[in-house]
């Protein structure tokens, strides 16, 4: 960025002191010791240790020391084998031969797997059986797998996999949104929901807009790859270790195309270093073809994907076309909205059909729609299958609708969080078109007016009509997006889990439920969970493995729900432990229930206690069960999909981010100035971890808006699969200014300790980026908001102010 027009704002990178991006209380302690904390008042005045401190991440320690311990760093087993992948080198076409020759003869090469290899059904897919393992006669995009090597080292695997020689009778392939829209292919069928005679609404209209929004696709760039390693017993047992999002549907879909029945089969995950959704369903490929190659030679055989790879064989957030049109009233409230969401799913359907009716969900975000039609086409292109990406299509149909906030408020002359707020849910105008009523429509209110007040919007939207009106080349943008966000699987049978705690001899404690790990603080916020309800300090509870042999029949840690659910999970297993110790104190010393307290590593009862080790040697040795499960099932969420009406959502999660940005007008660079977040995560579980998740979450929302651009060429090979053509977010593009607060406010429903989730909204907070950008572009070309995509690249960004380059 040029200094040359600087101002007090414009001064190089650290000039500015970064202001605390932490309340004192969110200030993660010295020490995790649990038994000196001051008590905290629970919702219903019970006294609280444990929950709502900033604990730091139990693993933290161990991330940054690379004592942390990843698929790739066990300790592999002898005589553990390696696994590559041969790729199709042509994203269409029928596959008429494959000549292996060359690749079985190579030095080191143990086996060789194709699809005739599959003992069971050749297909990895989660629901649809359109995705097989590897490519049979049909080859369906550029990198589809057809062939495994199993060698005894990696490197030897992988020089071997490239000696294969394909025959191919190629065909045109559907690359773009505009090809599979003209070939009319898609992976599932088209769905619409609404409400109200829209046309007559758009007709009725003073004011009326249309256009067209692109949204790019994002690459999840999880910093531990995709990785298995398959360890087989006797009897045609399996272990897989796997770096997953979902253990349970590894498990099953390697039993199915292994052909053995799933209780053959052990899935475990100690961590992942990042999911972001690319290991929902996208790791269960690589943990199947490790099994596989295990069962073909009856020795251990890990697959580690190489990044380059990684980025080409697995799927990315769909990328969309949102074709829209808005009719309004002079005050900019929306009267109708018509909007098609075309999304590219890629060669099958994976989670297409969730992510895309999300994208639908979250079409209004935070914005009443009096009359509605929300229609989503899921078309099938020959590239890779697209999947879950951090918000499951949310931020899609978000940013539509804030593009359009955008385009009516630069129609109106009117400042553009003037018409959002016009616009929010209301009491009276609080029926979403898919027929839940948003019950907490205060909560979001008092939000963006606070931080509209924090931020001192007002004061610095005149600064920055002011420095636009004296500076030629340097133009700034200022920009305050909302975010409303549905919390639950809307698949409304996921929304279950279960967890197991043991309670040993010592007093310690062994914590194991059904949702995984994966940087983002779900097992430290279970574990004070637990802590809480035995009164012990968090050291005592010794996190562990997700294994499918502990917890059966998981959910995927996914749609953010991982600690609304398996915390729930794991309090319901404490209580039931700690109700049978009560019940034996209570019987052993003839005490009254409710005169126990368990607190501070001890059990207070009467005018006595006892440490809380001594109470279990005692319950031991009078045959009490030290042991439970727990399970929990969301209330109150049903969604009938055919009617496009219910309740598909427990709650909300509210958010909201002010950015600033300065754009130079010459080549189209930007500088985020500061961004100003407050954002609702309940009565949070962990303070430390959940600003943690918003300012990760925003990093990376900015990143798929701005920088993070995917390019597949014409015959469908991806030109961008490496950190050298992919721009991810790093450290000196975090806002130079970075304000992040908690709105700490008790969810209305019953969550685990009132609180909310957090994992995935706050990625759209980023929106507010997008748009400052946008207003930057309007402000240097002075005629109203003019075309840009997302991502608004330096690229998009100069040619939005000069018109086609
Ligand atoms: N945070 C980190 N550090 N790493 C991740 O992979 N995944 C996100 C979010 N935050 C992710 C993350 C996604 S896509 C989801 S759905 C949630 O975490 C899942 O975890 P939760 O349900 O426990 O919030
Ligand atoms: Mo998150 S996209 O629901 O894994």
């Amino acid at each position: 960025m040029r200094q040359s027009e600087g101002t007090e704002n414009l001064t190089s990178r650290g000039a500015t002191p970064r202001p605390s991006m932490r309340d004192a209380s969110s200030r993660p302690p010295a020490t995790t010791g649990g038994a000196a904390v001051a008590p905290v008042a629970g919702d219903d005045g019970t006294t609280l240790r444990y929950v709502h401190r900033p604990l730091p991440h139990d693993s933290g320690v161990r991330h940054v020391s690379g004592t942390a311990l990843y698929i790739d760093d066990i300790r592999e087993p002898e005589g553990t084998l390696h696994v590559a992948l041969g790729l199709s080198p042509v994203a269409r076409g029928r596959l008429r031969g494959l000549d292996l020759a060359a690749v079985r003869a190579a030095p080191g090469v143990v086996a060789v797997l194709t699809a005739a290899d599959v003992p069971g059904r050749n297909d990895i897919s989660p629901a649809n059986g359109d995705e097989p393992v590897f490519a049979e006669q049909e080859v369906l995009f550029h990198g589809q797998p057809v062939f495994a090597v199993v060698a005894t080292t990696r490197d030897a695997a992988r020089r071997a996999a490239r000696l294969a020689t394909f025959d191919i009778e190629e065909e045109p392939p559907s690359i773009t949104v505009e090809d599979a829209l003209a070939r009319g292919e898609t992976v599932l069928p088209d769905y619409t929901f609404g409400r109200g005679d829209v046309e007559a609404a758009l007709s009725a209209a003073p004011h009326r807009l249309e256009g067209v929004l692109r949204i790019g696709g994002q690459e999840h760039f999880y910093l531990e790859g995709q990785a298995a390693l398959a360890v087989p017993g006797e009897e045609g047992d399996i272990l897989v270790h796997s770096s997953t999002q979902h253990p349970s549907e590894v498990q099953h879909i390697v039993a199915r195309v292994l052909g053995i029945p799933d209780a053959f089969v052990t899935c475990e995950v100690r961590r992942m270093g990042g999911g972001f959704g690319g290991k929902e369903t996208q790791a269960t490929q690589w943990a199947v073809i490790a099994a596989l190659a295990a069962r073909a030679t009856g020795r251990p055989c890990k697959l580690r994907l190489d990044r380059d790879d990684d980025m080409v064989v697995t799927g990315k957030r769909h990328d969309m076309r949102a074709d829209w049109r808005v009719g309004f009233d002079g005050d900019g409230r929306i009267l109708g909205y018509d909007i098609v969401f075309n999304a590219r799913c890629g060669c099958s359907a994976d989670l297409s059909q969730g992510v895309v009716d999300r994208t639908m969900f979250h079409a209004d975000n935070a914005y009443f729609l009096p009359a509605a039609r929300i229609a989503s086409r899921r078309l099938k292109t020959n590239t890779v299958s697209n999947t879950a990406f951090r918000g499951f299509g949310g931020p899609q149909g978000m940013l539509a609708v804030e593009r359009v906030m955008d385009e009516i408020a630069a129609r109106l002359g009117r400042d553009p969080l003037d018409v959002r707020k016009a616009n929010f849910y209301a009491p009276g105008r609080d029926e979403t078109p898919y027929g839940q009523t948003v019950e907490d429509t205060d909560v979001l209110a008092a939000l963006v007016a606070q931080l509209e007040a924090d931020c001192d919007y007002r004061a610095r939207r005149r600064a920055v009509t002011a420095f636009n009106a004296r500076s030629r080349v340097l133009k700034k943008g200022l920009a305050l997006t909302p975010v409303k966000f549905g919390i639950s699987f809307t698949l409304t049978h996921l929304n279950q889990a279960g967890a197991l705690v043991h309670v040993y001899q010592d007093g310690s404690i062994h914590l194991n439920h059904g949702g995984t790990e994966m940087g983002q603080g779900l097992f430290i916020k279970v574990a004070q969970v637990v802590a809480e309800e035995f009164g012990v300090g968090i050291e005592c509870v010794r996190i562990t493995a997700t294994t499918t042999a502990k917890v059966p029949n998981t959910s995927p840690t996914a749609a953010s729900s991982g600690s609304d659910l398996n915390g729930m999970a794991a309090r319901i297993a404490a209580a039931t432990i700690r109700q049978r110790l009560v019940e034996f104190l209570c019987e052993t010393y003839d005490v009254a229930e409710g005169e126990v307290t368990f607190r501070d590593d001890r059990v207070f009862f009467g005018n006595e206690s006892l440490a809380f080790a001594d109470l279990v040697k005692k319950a031991y040795q009078a045959r009490i069960p030290l042991s439970a499960t727990g399970f929990y099932r969301t209330p109150a969420i049903h969604w009938d999909r055919a009617a496009g009406r219910g309740r598909p959502f427990f709650y909300f999660a509210y958010g909201a981010a002010c950015a600033e940005v300065t754009i130079d007008t010459l080549t189209g660079e930007y500088r985020l100035d500061r961004v100003d977040i407050l954002h609702d995560a309940g009565r949070s579980l962990n303070p430390a971890i959940d600003i943690g998740q918003i300012e990760g979450g925003f990093v990376q929302g900015m990143g798929w808006l701005t920088t993070e651009e995917l390019v597949f060429d014409a015959k469908g090979r991806l030109a961008t699969h490496a950190p050298s053509t992919y721009k991810i977010p790093v450290a000196s593009d975090v806002p130079q200014d970075f304000r992040v607060r908690l709105f700490t406010s008790a969810n209305r429903q019953p969550t685990i300790y009132r609180s909310k989730a957090v994992g995935e909204p706050p990625l759209m907070l980023a929106n507010a980026v997008f748009c400052a950008i946008a207003d930057a572009v309007r402000a240097a070309r002075g005629d109203g908001l003019a075309p840009l995509d997302a991502p608004a690249t330096p690229e998009a960004v100069l040619r939005a102010i000069v018109g086609a380059l």
